[in-house]
């Protein structure tokens, strides 16, 4: 298995280009089931986890042309076309790696009247239920069965008519399911509580160009009149706010000055407040967002919320940064339990951090040295590259295929802007 070395201490500087956002090709891709003709979406990031959807897509009968795009570009143009589905069952075989693969349950639902995918696996970052989904595809009048590790949906005589849904709790993917689910419905479904996460957004826009109605995009209250059908269109996936926002910490733990190419403000709102509270100057740019860090850091307090609240998905990255502060920070972790499984690797490179429940004591430390360490999901991964370009010494990051799943070609882009980093197979 490939690892990654670093030998830390040196400054980041120059242009780091920001690729498509994982998390919104995500939901993107599965909507090509929603419809026969083609859907193209440009700027899909070249990920593992891309890969693994785009081969899941296969089975149920959606072809997939890549565009011929040179292999050093970043950025991929794909097109999606799924005249007929010729399967509406999406295998544990092809599932567990993912649990992302649980978006294809509305879409199919919506377009064959029924779905049956098995339950999902994925990152290893707390209990990870999918009850919410359940609960929002039966309010909008699906019949839901499970049964032998799958669960089954399916439409009544007429098809879907609709309905209304309050989260108790704001999911990301339960409200990408109903809105893929609602589009094509019989009626009227209102979602209250939705999640209001920039690839919701995101895939809301996309579903318009395909022809959806849906009212009042971007709040918390969506409103979708379902249509007959959709049609194919050519969109482009919005920025990885989270790949910018990790790449912001990594040049401020190096002191370093770097333009985040393509990074939106908007978006990062949360992280950018918290990084310049951290002392760190982010810098609105025509290009992208420039990071520039020269003073010492100052510790902070952060708590992670829903959108437009800070990404529990920047926790890790953060934490790691505030290592390196004079002073003690105290990160609150609300949206997953057992989001701290970075602690003890981080705490092997000399960082000094409590945690209790869902809180993390973070004491910065003056110095952090080269460890081996390894991370059981994709930021905890991120966090300890971040950690190892400011530590003394070498850094080996083993278990690297995390990293694969979210951040397209990483020592490469690194590497571009300074920092002494290499990926090597394992003997
Ligand atoms: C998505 C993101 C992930 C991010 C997370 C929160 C993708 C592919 N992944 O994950 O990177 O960390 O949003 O921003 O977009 N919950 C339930 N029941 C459910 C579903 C969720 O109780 O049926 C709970 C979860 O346990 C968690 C909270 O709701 O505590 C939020 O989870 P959710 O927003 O659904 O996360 P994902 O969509 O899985």
């Amino acid at each position: 298995m490939d690892k990654i070395i670093i030998r830390g201490g040196k400054r980041l500087s120059g242009t780091i280009p920001i690729s498509g956002a994982k998390n919104a090709a995500l939901t993107l891709i599965p909507c090509a089931l929603l419809t026969e003709e083609p859907l193209t979406l440009r700027n899909l990031p070249r990920l593992a986890d891309i890969d693994g959807f785009q081969h899941l897509m296969t089975q149920f009968g959606a072809s997939t042309t890549v565009a011929g795009k040179r292999p050093e570009d970043f950025g991929r143009v794909v097109t999606m076309e799924a005249p007929r589905l010729t399967s509406t069952v999406a295998p544990y075989d092809l599932v567990r790696k993912m649990r992302a693969s649980i978006l294809v349950l509305g879409p199919l639902l919506a377009r064959a009247g029924e779905a049956t995918v098995s339950l999902p696996g994925g990152c290893a970052i707390g209990n990870r239920p999918i009850d919410l989904h359940l609960k929002v595809l039966e309010a909008l009048g699906a019949e839901i069965e499970l049964a032998q590790g799958y669960v089954r949906a399916a439409a009544p005589d007429g098809g879907l008519p609709g309905g209304d849904f309050t989260f108790p709790v704001v999911s990301v993917g339960a409200t990408e399911n109903a809105l893929m689910t609602a589009v094509l419905a019989n009626g009227t479904s209102r979602l209250f509580n939705a999640a209001r996460e920039p690839e919701i957004v995101d895939l809301c826009n996309l579903l318009v160009a395909m022809g959806a109605e849906i009212e009042d995009i971007g709040s918390g209250d969506l409103t979708i009149h379902g249509v007959k059908r959709l049609f194919g269109t050519t969109y482009k996936v919005m920025p990885d706010r989270i790949e910018a926002g990790s790449y912001a910490c990594a040049a401020a733990i190096t002191g370093g000055d770097v333009l985040l190419e393509g990074a939106k403000e908007k978006e990062m709102a949360a992280t950018l407040h918290a990084l310049r509270n951290i002392g760190v100057i982010c810098e609105v740019e025509k290009t992208g967002i420039r990071i520039t860090a020269d003073g010492p850091l100052k510790p902070v307090n952060l708590s992670t919320a829903p959108y437009p609240g800070l990404a529990t998905d920047m926790q890790a990255q953060l934490m790691a940064l505030l290592c390196r502060a004079e002073g003690t920070s105290v990160l609150t972790e609300t949206i997953f339990e057992n989001r701290y499984m970075h602690v003890p690797e981080l705490a092997r490179m000399g960082a000094h951090i409590e945690t209790s429940g869902r809180t993390a004591i973070v004491h910065g430390v003056d110095r952090m040295t080269g460890a081996e360490v390894m991370a059981t999901d994709l930021r905890a991964s991120m966090s300890l590259i971040i950690a190892g370009l400011a530590a003394e010494g070498e850094t080996q990051v083993r278990r690297i295929y995390h990293l694969d799943r979210g951040y397209e070609r990483l020592e490469e882009k690194l590497a571009q802007a300074g920092a002494d980093i290499e990926r090597i197979g394992d003997e």
